[in-house]
């Protein structure tokens, strides 16, 4: 489904299908009203005999002249004098899945006249492009025989006056690079982890830097036993895949700024180790390298929008494995920093990789690092699907982070991080443990990560309930590659 914007007097339109928000009251907007007029008073007709309900997301089909509109799709936006972002996400939804329900191939859109409570028209484009984009995602590369059909309407023009032309086209363009970018992360996602492996999120970051003005480099095994990562490598020891570092440089501001880095949980499939995992929903497990998969949507993202602003992207790449030669419970191993770890549950892996992945991030003096993972079954618990959990020992960019998900509708919420809740994860034989006991256990893997990032200013987002929906809708969120996008944007344009 593509967007684009069209600056065309409603008199001289011509369209196989509008869709028109209705507010309540069945009110019409001004555009809405001029549509009426050249289609003959039949929108307010059918309006006036009270078919189309209230609810937010309710459509009326009315025929026109074929010649001119063909066809207006009415869309309720609900009740509120101004539309809940949800109501009109709602709206938009129904809207187009009408017109995609038709013979349309292209539709014309008036929702963004629809009043939404605290947003601006760049708002209201933007979220149809998301939406819409959501609407059209498919995943049936893995299928001999594709079952659905193809996405209709494949186009949408968004119809805005011609004043407000340059700033509207400036948002669908923001909105299809971040919908690019999201599209990415979740093929990523959905890839099973016999393809998804480290190789292959290593060849798609060098596919990206091939596509996009992106350095990118892969750390194989020997170079990261020569930069003594004792912890990353522990995970990979059980696997016949072989671990990849991998770094990927986008340099869009000035050469002297420091980067912003974004590390990401590449575990291409969790089995838990010898510490294993319960058989039930364990296929779920090929997801456990969503935050890596959100830096690379991301990166592509803000690539795609020549952001300027330095970048890092890290992803520490494994697969967690039994086996063999597999790290074994009680194992101490050495990371990078120098602290050692009495590897107490293998099935803790992400916190290892990561914290290697941290102490690589030093060499780049960034002004700010966010990891990114899928950490803990815990957090799931504390926050279920709708927010990530955010922790941070620095206010300025957990506000920063908390602001930007608030602003691109993939929210996260901020949870404590005192030094008490890091105890239990005191060894008897090392300095530190991988695991504390069951309680708190986002925040016990979170004080884990801190110890490896004192030298800059550090958040982490746990993405384990927003990273993929379980159930009939399976499939990977591409979250949070809209949050992470908005901060970078906030970050390049402060103020
Ligand atoms: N990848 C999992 C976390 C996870 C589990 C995310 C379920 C989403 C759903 C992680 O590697 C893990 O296994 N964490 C353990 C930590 C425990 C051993 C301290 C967990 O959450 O059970
Ligand atoms: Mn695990
Ligand atoms: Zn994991």
């Amino acid at each position: 489904m593509q967007f684009s914007i069209k600056s065309s007097a409603i008199e001289a339109l011509r369209a196989e299908c509008v869709l028109v928000p209705v507010g309540p009251g069945r009110q019409l907007t001004a555009g809405g009203k001029s549509l009426d007029e050249v289609m003959g008073g039949a929108l307010s007709a059918a309006l006036a005999r009270g078919d189309l309900q209230s609810k937010a997301g309710a459509t009326l089909l009315v025929y026109g002249d074929a010649r001119k509109v063909a066809r207006a799709v009415l869309v309720a936006t609900g009740d509120d004098a101004e539309a809940s972002e949800r109501n009109f996400t709602e709206a938009v939804r129904a809207g187009l899945r009408q017109a995609g329900a038709m013979s349309c191939d292209e539709a014309a859109s008036l929702l963004h006249e629809a009043a939404v409570k605290g947003r601006d028209t760049a708002w209201k484009l933007r979220q149809q492009v998301a939406t819409g984009r959501d609407l059209a995602y498919r995943f049936e590369r893995l299928k001999s025989r594709k079952e659905s059909q193809p996405v209709r309407p494949a186009r949408v023009q968004m119809l805005v006056a011609r004043a407000g032309l340059a700033p509207a086209q400036a948002a669908v363009a923001r909105a299809t690079a971040l919908a690019n970018g999201s599209d990415l992360a979740r093929d990523l996602g959905n890839l099973p982890g016999n393809i998804c492996t480290p190789g292959y999120l290593a060849d798609a970051a060098r596919e990206l830097g091939t596509s996009f003005k992106i350095k990118v480099q892969v750390l194989e095994r020997k170079q990261m036993e020569a930069l003594k990562m004792g912890s990353l490598l522990s995970v990979a020891r059980g696997s016949e895949e072989p671990p990849k570092l991998i770094v990927l440089q986008y340099a869009g501001g000035p050469a002297k700024q420091a980067p912003v880095a974004l590390i990401g949980k590449g575990i291409t499939f969790d089995t838990g180790g010898i510490s294993i995992k319960p058989a039930a929903e364990m296929d779920e497990m090929k997801f456990d390298m969503c935050g890596a998969a959100s830096v690379l949507g991301t990166l592509r993202a803000i690539a795609e929008m020549k952001l300027p602003i330095n970048v890092v992207g890290i992803i520490a790449a494994a697969e967690n494995m039994p086996g063999g030669s597999a790290t074994k419970p009680g194992d101490i191993v050495t990371s990078m920093s120098g602290q050692t770890i009495e590897i107490l549950n293998t099935d803790a892996e992400g916190r290892l990789v990561l914290a290697d992945a941290l102490t690589y991030a030093e060499r780049f003096k960034p002004q700010a690092v966010i990891d990114i993972a899928t950490l803990t079954g815990a957090c799931v618990i504390a926050l279920g699907n709708h927010r990530s959990g955010l922790f941070s020992s620095h206010d300025g960019l957990a506000d920063s982070l908390l602001a930007a998900g608030r602003e691109a509708g993939d929210p996260c919420w901020r949870m404590p991080l005192d030094e008490e809740y890091g105890e239990g994860l005191k060894s008897n034989f090392a300095d530190v443990a991988n695991v504390g006991g069951r309680a708190g256990g986002s925040i016990t893997a979170a004080c884990f990560l801190a110890r490896f990032a004192r030298q800059f200013d550090w958040a982490h987002l746990d993405i384990a309930g927003t990273a993929w929906r379980s159930g009939a809708a399976k499939g990977s969120s591409a979250r949070p590659v809209p949050l992470l996008t908005q901060f970078l944007i906030d970050r390049a344009a402060p103020g």
